[in-house]
Formats: C-alpha cells, structure tokens, sequence
C-alpha cells in the first residue's frame, strides 16, 4: 500500500513539474524570424476549442492581438496574456512549394522552424506542394505507418495528418491518417497539401515523411498500404463521407506477406446517378486469369487473396440534374487463412528419384465470376496455385485456401528398364504411397510410367485383387479404378486397354501390355482413403511379345464377365492385336456373347479378325470381322481365346467390340438335353448347311476377298480359309450405342467442384435390353460350328513364351500382298475364298 501511495506521489511531482515548466515557457517571451525566401508563412489565431471564459491575447510590443501572422522575412517577439495560451491558441505554419517555377526540393521533409523555437501551442505545419499536371508527387511515410479514419473519430495521440490534393482549381479532401497504421505511401497529381498537426504536448519534432517525384500516375491519386503480419486497414474514397469527384480513378495497392490471406468487404457505400460509364472496382490479383476483375459496389468482393493485390474505384459521368454521391469505405483484413491454414504437411520425396508430385487447381469452368485464390505453399513462404514437389527432397507444404476441393494432387513415377539383361522377370509394386493420402486435397491420378527397352520386354501387370473392366453394361464402383494405356509410336494415338477396378465381380487376373505403357489409378470419389487397401499392383518385367495386349480372365462364376477392346468407340488402333485368355473351370460351361451383330468395321488395307478357339486342340473359329456377322453366343468347354486383330480400319469405320462370358455350372442335363435335343436337328441342318454352304461356294468362287491373318499367339497356326455368319440376332434394334466420352464413361463417378456428385450422361446411351439371357441358345448353324479349314493346333498356346520372338509363323501364303505401312511383323495372306454363310 505504501508502496503504491509513493509512486502515486512521484508522478503526480513529475506530472507538476512539467507543467509548471511548461507555463513559465507559456509566459516567456517567444521570438520566431522567418528566413527571407522561405517561403514559411506562420499564423497564430483562435483555436475551435470553446474560449473559457477569460480571454487571452496575443501581446506584441504590449499591443493586445488575437491573430498574428508572420511573413517570410519577418522576425517576431510576443507573449501571450494568459498562462494557458495552448488552451486558446493554435498555430499554422505553412509552407508553399512550388515546383511549377522551379526545381522541387524532394527528399527528407524538414520541420521548419524547429518545434523547440515555437511556443507550446498546437501546430499544424502546412505544405503546399503545386506541381504539373504531369508530376506524379509521392509522400513516403516512414514509420510509424499512417492509419486513416473516418469522420467523427479521432487519433489516441492527436497527431493527424491530413493529405489533400486539387483537381484544377477544387481540392479534394483524400483523408485524414493517424500515425499507426498501414499507409505507406500515397501518389498524387497535380500538388498536394499535407497538413501535420501536432498538438502541443507532442514531443515529434520530425515531419516523418519525404517528397519524391515520380511520373503521371494517371489518376487522382494510390494509396500503398503494407501488411507486415495480420491485421485490418479501413480506408475511404476522396472527399468521403462526402461525394467522390466526378469521373475520377482512385487506387489502393496492398502489400501483403505471401503466407497471409486478405479479404475486403466493403463497409458502407452509395453510388451515383450515372449519365455515362459505369461506377465499379476493379481488382488486380495474385493468380487470377481474369484481371482485372471487376465488381459492382453492391457485390460481395473478393477475399482470401493471397499477395500483394491492388483495387481502383472508378466514377462515372454523372447526371448533372441528380448526381447522386459516389462514396466508399471499406476494410481490407489480413490474416492467417482459415482452416487448413496454419497446418504443415511434410511430403518426404527425399528417397524418390522418380516420383513427382503436382498439386493444381482442379479444372473448372471459366467464367467471369471471381473466385478466391486457392494456393499452396512452400515453406509457407512461396504461394503459388500450381506446385509441383520434386523428388530427392523433402517439401514442407501448407495450404492457403478457403475451400480444398478445388485443389487435387496428380502424382507420376516413372519405372523404366534400360538393359533387359538386369531387370528380366524383375517385379515393382504399383501401390500410391500412404504418406500422400493425409494430404487435405485429393489424390485425382497416380500415374507410373513404365519404360521397357524396345522389342526386348514387355510387361505383365498381376493386380492383388482381380480386376473388372468397366462397361456401360457393368460400370466400375469403386472409388477408383487402373488406366492402362500405351502411347503408341504415332504421335496422337494412343492404345487405352481401358479402366479396371477391383472388385467382387472383378475376373482379369493380369493384363499384359507389349511395350511402354502408363498405369494410371485414377479416384473418382473422396472414398478412395476408405478402399486405399484394395489397391495394388504388381509389374514385371518379361520377354517381349507380339500382341498389343492379352488379359487373363478367370471368370466369376456368379457374374457376367464383359469385355471390350481397348479404345472403345474411338476404335482399336490400326493393325494392333488383342487376345484373351478366358479360363473355364472344368465342372463349367463358358458362354461367349457378342453385344453386337456387326462391327461397322471398313478396312483400308489389311484384314480385321477374330479367332475363337478352344485351347484344346479345338479347331479355330476366325471370322473376318469386316464382313460377317459376329457369331451367335457359343459354349466353351475349356479354357479359350478370343484374338482379334485389327487392319488399318478407314477412319469413321473403326473397331470396337464389347462381348460377354458367363459360366453355368455342367450338369448332364445340360449336356443330355444339348446331345439329345440339339442332335437330330444338328445332323438335320448339317446336311441343309452342307448344301447351302455347297450352292454358294461354287456360286461365288473367285469373288472372296484376300484374308490375311496375324495371331499373336505363336502356337496357333493361320487358316487357310475364314468362316463367315451372317445370321443376325432376331432384336435388331436391340441396342442402341452413341457416342461417349470419358466424362460420361465415369459420369456416376465424378464429383464436380461444389462436391456434389454428377449424375452420369445416360440420355446419349440405352443399355442393351434384348434377349441376352437366353443362352444356351440353339446351336449356332453348322457352318459356323464346323470350320471349313481345320487347322491344327498345339494344346494350349502359351501366353507368353519367351521364345516366341524367334519361333516362326506358319502362314500360306499364295499371293502375298505387303500391306500394313512395311510392318513386316503382319504378314497377309491370301486364303482361300471363305465360305459364304448359309441358314
Ligand atoms: C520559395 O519560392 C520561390 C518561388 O516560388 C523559389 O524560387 C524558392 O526557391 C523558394 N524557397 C525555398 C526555400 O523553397
Ligand atoms: C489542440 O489539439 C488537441 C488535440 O488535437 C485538441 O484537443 C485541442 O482542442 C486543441 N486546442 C485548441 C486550442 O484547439
Ligand atoms: C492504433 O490503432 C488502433 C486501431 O487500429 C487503436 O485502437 C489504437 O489505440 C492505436 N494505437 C495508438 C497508439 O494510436
Ligand atoms: C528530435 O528530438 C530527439 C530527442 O527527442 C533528438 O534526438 C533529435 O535530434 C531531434 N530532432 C530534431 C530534428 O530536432
Ligand atoms: C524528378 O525531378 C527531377 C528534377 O526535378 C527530374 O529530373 C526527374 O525527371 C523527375 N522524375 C520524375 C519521375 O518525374
Ligand atoms: C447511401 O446508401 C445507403 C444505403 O447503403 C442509403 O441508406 C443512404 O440513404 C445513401 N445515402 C445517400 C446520400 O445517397
Ligand atoms: C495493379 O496491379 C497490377 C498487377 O500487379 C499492375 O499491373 C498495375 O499496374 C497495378 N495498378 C496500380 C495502379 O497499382
Ligand atoms: C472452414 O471451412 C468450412 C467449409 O469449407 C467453413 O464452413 C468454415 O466456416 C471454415 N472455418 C473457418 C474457421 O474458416
Ligand atoms: C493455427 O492457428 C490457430 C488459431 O488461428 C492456433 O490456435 C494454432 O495454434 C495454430 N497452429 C499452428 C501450428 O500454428
Ligand atoms: C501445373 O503445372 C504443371 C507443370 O508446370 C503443368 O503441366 C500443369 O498443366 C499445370 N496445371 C494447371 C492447372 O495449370
Ligand atoms: C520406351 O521408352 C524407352 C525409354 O524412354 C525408349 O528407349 C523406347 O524406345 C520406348 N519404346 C518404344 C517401343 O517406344
Ligand atoms: C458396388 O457394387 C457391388 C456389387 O456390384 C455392391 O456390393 C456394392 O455395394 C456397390 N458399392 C457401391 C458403393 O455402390
């Protein structure tokens, strides 16, 4: 208590002391000379303050003066009549600089004369700065930086500094700034009148700004306001509360540090009667590609922005009858970003030396409509909308962004084998890396490029978890899926195997690619964190092989396996060559179903086939795929392939070809009935196909085209001669495909940015509805059963020999016919003259 009672007492004395110093000074005598062309003016007059009830003179030379006012020149001596003249004066001190007639003194801005030569009475020193129209002028505020407030208020210290300009003969007020704010420099044109008051007890005794010259800025005047850390500026059109100048540009710029996010609302605004033009603001900001961006006054403005931004208020020509008042204040806030703001992720890439990782905006729809940067940002230093982590380091990333779904992460890794000798059979795991999933955006591709030297390896993709592909008819549900595609030696073409998942119904147990390839797991929905254990994916390299692709199939016994050629509509790519290898299990029977009757393929040159065979020593089926009908469902007993291969299809005629495999279990019944019932009528159209097939032989000997014939599968001889259907499905129009495109294809799947999700495009398509159920169905006509060339074949061609690179193709080849751009790996062949169908 004592204590506190003594240091009372001390400030009290302290507070006596300097007032008592403060009046004697009041008292003294003042002397104030003006240098002769200094242009300073000073005028001591009543201040606004309520006169107390005992006036107070100015005594010059015992006159008794209630203005005094001091010229360049002038020396002056005068006391005052009360003890408290600060309580009844004030005092001006202006001066004029004009830089029209001569050189503009710039730089540092003295006060003059010194605060410790002039009595204790509140100053305002005044600068009258006149310049060109052209002269840009410049008023640097050191620190502390200027904070502008509104009318009515006022600064805690009393210290104000009040700025205007002129345009022609009009001033124009552009505001009132208080010594502790964000105000770093303010341009005008044309002069500037800078008023500094200081009130009497103020200790400043330094202008805190300089003067520079810089070119027009073209507008009434920029305001620069720099954000070291967080906080708030509120700052007011020219002339505010009130009307703007007519027709005039006002600019605000803001330096704000990169790792903070600024926001401006606008407080309170009212717009005039425009006659021309419009009143707007406009912005320019950081990773907008749509500055400047241009907003009403009634809109919501922009915010989380990050970097430096600037925003001008343009005026309209106003209706001289009912102008109206353009007027604005508004608050521009800087803080840290919300939400995942202040988090860091670290992304260890320092042990990759082949995985990059890019996290972008997601692609959206242009438009005019703002909308808040969303950047992520290193070392929370560099912020940028596009960032891509390179591998052999480690990346301390944060995210500045008001909502992350509009951010993804692609991510690439390259796998390559350069000498064949070493990475022989050698495996890789396809598996996206856990640590990328507690990233707040959403992993959208992880792509592995797998790199085989030419003609020497290939490669065999073994999923953990067999794969389906999706089809219309049976779409991919999971939250993600495995693109497999090969960028084919011409430039533009691509061979897309298509998009797998994994999944109860799954049933390709390994794809096997020729040459370098992409596997791409793609997510489709935000559910991938949940299903991230059913990833994975082995490679391994092994000897190279002819085909384009073989898929391993084991098909599920309660589910339909469909199958569809790489490229869909888009069509096979000319002259390449597929097989699957389709398993049935022996106590089953495999039904093989074409979607379509016809292919619509028209070949250039070169010949578009498929070959069914069974793998044990079964005869093969081709069928030239640019003539006849696709071949009505047929049972599988054993194990079988489906190869087709293309020719160089003219474009707008391409192959596309979806089938289906369903297995049932084999009864006897199954097979009594086929034996008992299907027999007599089989011997019945034996002999009528026999005789038909006869007839049309001979009558069209000699019309039948060259077919010539590439299988993949080195074990499977070529034919001599091709099978042709051409009996139809009784549902012609039983399907109806169009065209779609991968947005469709993946429509159920896709989220758009608002993260609802889209409903798929299923109006352009209509799903198969004809009779697909009715298998078995009677037995396809004996023509197609028996082959008209039996060929033989060895038991069950291996999928992938490394021999098969120099093991010979058996072909006939009566006339030959080069064709296939000088592939030489596609033989041709002429055969002869296939059989037309018969009913
Ligand atoms: C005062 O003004 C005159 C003319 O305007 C100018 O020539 C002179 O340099 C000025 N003096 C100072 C000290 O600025
Ligand atoms: C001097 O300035 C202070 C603070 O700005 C103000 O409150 C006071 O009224 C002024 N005195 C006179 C006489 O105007
Ligand atoms: C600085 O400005 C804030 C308002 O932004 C005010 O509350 C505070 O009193 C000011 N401090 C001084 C010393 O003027
Ligand atoms: C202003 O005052 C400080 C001390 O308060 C002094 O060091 C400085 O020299 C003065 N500057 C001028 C220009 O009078
Ligand atoms: C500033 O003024 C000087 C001399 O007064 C002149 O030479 C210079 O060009 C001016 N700079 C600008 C940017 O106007
Ligand atoms: C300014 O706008 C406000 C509404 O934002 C309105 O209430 C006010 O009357 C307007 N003032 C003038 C002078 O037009
Ligand atoms: C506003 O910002 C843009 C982009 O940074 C810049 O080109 C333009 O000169 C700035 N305008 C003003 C008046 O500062
Ligand atoms: C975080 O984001 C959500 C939606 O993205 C929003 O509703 C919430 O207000 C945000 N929180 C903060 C503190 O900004
Ligand atoms: C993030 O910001 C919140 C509040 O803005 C604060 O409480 C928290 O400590 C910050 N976290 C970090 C890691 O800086
Ligand atoms: C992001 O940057 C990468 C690499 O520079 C570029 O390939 C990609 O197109 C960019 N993404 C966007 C959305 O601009
Ligand atoms: C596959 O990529 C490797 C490495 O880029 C290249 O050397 C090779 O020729 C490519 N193979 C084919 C068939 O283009
Ligand atoms: C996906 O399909 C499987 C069967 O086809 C079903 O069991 C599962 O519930 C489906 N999942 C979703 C998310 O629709």
């Amino acid at each position: 208590m004592a204590g506190q009672n003594c240091r009372v007492t001390v400030v009290l004395l302290g507070g006596l002391l300097l007032l008592a110093v403060l009046l004697m000074r009041g008292a003294e005598a003042s002397e104030i000379a003006l240098p002769q062309g200094s242009n300073i003016t000073i005028l001591i007059k009543r201040g606004t303050s309520a006169p107390p009830a005992k006036p107070c003179f100015i005594i010059v030379s015992k006159r008794h003066m209630t203005v005094l006012f001091i010229k360049a020149g002038e020396k002056m001596v005068f006391t005052f009549s009360c003890q408290d003249p600060q309580n009844h004066f004030v005092m001006e001190i202006q001066k004029n600089i004009d830089c029209m007639s001569g050189p503009c003194p710039f730089g540092e801005v003295q006060l003059q004369p010194a605060t410790s030569t002039l009595p204790t009475l509140n100053r305002t020193f005044i600068w009258d700065v006149k310049a060109h129209k052209r002269i840009g002028l410049e008023l640097q505020f050191s620190l502390p930086r200027l904070r502008q407030i509104g009318p009515g208020e006022s600064c805690a210290d009393g210290v104000t500094h009040s700025i205007s300009g002129r345009i022609d003969a009009t001033v124009v007020r552009i505001g009132i700034f208080c010594s502790n704010g964000t105000v770093s420099r303010i341009k005008m044109q044309e002069g500037v009148k800078m008023a500094l008051h200081l009130p009497w007890f103020h200790p400043r005794n330094v202008s805190g700004f300089s003067i520079a010259n810089r070119s027009s800025i073209k507008r009434l005047c920029i305001i620069e306001s720099v954000f070291e850390g967080e906080g708030s500026a509120t700052l007011m059109s020219a002339n505010y509360p009130e009307g703007f100048p007519e027709d005039e540009l006002m600019t605000w710029q803001f330096v704000v540090p990169a790792h903070l996010r600024a926001s401006v609302t606008f407080l309170t605004f009212n717009v005039s009667n425009c006659e021309k033009k419009e009143e707007r603001v406009e912005y320019y900001i950081p990773g907008s590609t749509t500055n400047p961006e241009v907003f009403k006054l009634e809109d919501k403005q922009p915010g989380n922005m990050a970097g430096n931004f600037n925003l001008s208020l343009q005026g309209c020509d106003q209706d001289a009858q009912n102008p109206g008042i353009l007027r604005l204040q508004f608050q521009v806030l800087v803080q840290h970003p919300q939400n995942e703001s202040n988090k860091t992720y670290i992304v260890d890439l320092s042990q990759e030396r082949t995985m990059s990782i890019t996290i972008e905006p997601r692609p959206v729809k242009q438009s005019r409509r703002f909308v808040p940067g969303c950047f992520v940002c290193l070392e929370s230093r560099t912020c940028s909308d596009n960032v891509t982590l390179t591998p052999g380091s480690k990346h301390k990333i944060s995210f500045l962004c008001d909502d992350l779904t509009r951010l993804w992460l692609n991510a690439e890794k390259t796998i390559s084998c350069t000498d064949h000798r070493y990475c022989h059979r050698k495996s890789y795991q396809l598996q996206v890396p856990s640590d990328l999933l507690q990233l707040p955006v959403q992993l959208h591709d992880f792509s592995w490029k797998l790199l085989v030297p030419k003609d020497r390896l290939s490669l065999v993709l073994v999923p953990k978890q067999k794969l389906q592909q999706h089809t219309h008819e049976k779409v991919c549900n999971t939250s993600f899926s495995y693109l497999v595609a090969t960028h084919l030696a011409t430039p533009g073409q691509e061979l897309y195997y298509g998009s797998f998942c994994p999944g109860p119904g799954g049933s390709i147990e390994q794809i096997q690619v020729k040459q370098n390839s992409s596997v791409t797991l793609r997510t489709f929905a935000p559910g991938f964190q949940q299903e991230f254990y059913k990833q994975g994916l082995t490679v391994s390299f092994t000897p190279h092989f002819k085909e384009d692709g073989i898929f391993t199939v084991t098909p599920d016994t309660k589910n339909k396996v469909y199958l569809r050629t790489p490229n869909w509509e888009r069509g096979l790519p000319a002259l390449s060559s597929l097989s699957w290898n389709i398993s049935v299990p022996h106590d089953q029977v495999a039904c093989l179903t074409f979607f379509k009757e016809r292919i619509g393929v028209v070949c250039q040159t070169g010949w578009a086939l498929m070959i069914i065979q069974e793998q044990r020593s079964q005869p093969e089926e081709i069928f030239n795929l640019e003539e006849v009908m696709l071949p009505k469902p047929s049972f599988h007993y054993h194990n079988f392939w489906v190869n087709i291969s293309n020719c160089s299809p003219v474009s707008g005629k391409q192959l596309d070809l979806l089938f289906w495999v369903t297995l049932t279990p084999k009864t006897l019944d199954l097979t009594a009935i086929i034996i008992t019932v299907v027999a007599g009528g089989a011997l019945l159209l034996l002999a009528l196909g026999l005789i038909i097939c006869f007839v049309k032989r001979k009558k069209k000997k000699n019309k039948g085209p060259a077919v010539g014939i590439y299988n993949g599968n080195a074990n499977t001889q070529v034919p001599r001669q091709l099978k042709k259907f051409h009996k139809g499905r009784k549902d012609n129009d039983s399907h109806v495909y169009a065209v779609i495109d991968d947005t469709m294809v993946y429509g159920h799947l896709l989220q758009d940015s608002n993260g609802s999700f889209l409903q798929p495009e299923v109006d352009t398509y209509r799903p198969f509805q004809g009779p697909t159920g009715d298998c078995p169905p009677s037995p396809p006509p004996i023509c197609s059963r028996t082959p008209t060339a039996k060929l033989t074949t060895e038991e069950l061609p291996p999928c992938i020999s490394p021999e098969s690179e120099s093991e010979p193709y058996t072909f006939s080849h009566p006339n030959k016919v080069e064709v296939g751009n000088g592939d030489t790996d596609i033989p041709l062949l002429d055969t002869q003259e296939p059989v037309k169908p018969a009913e």
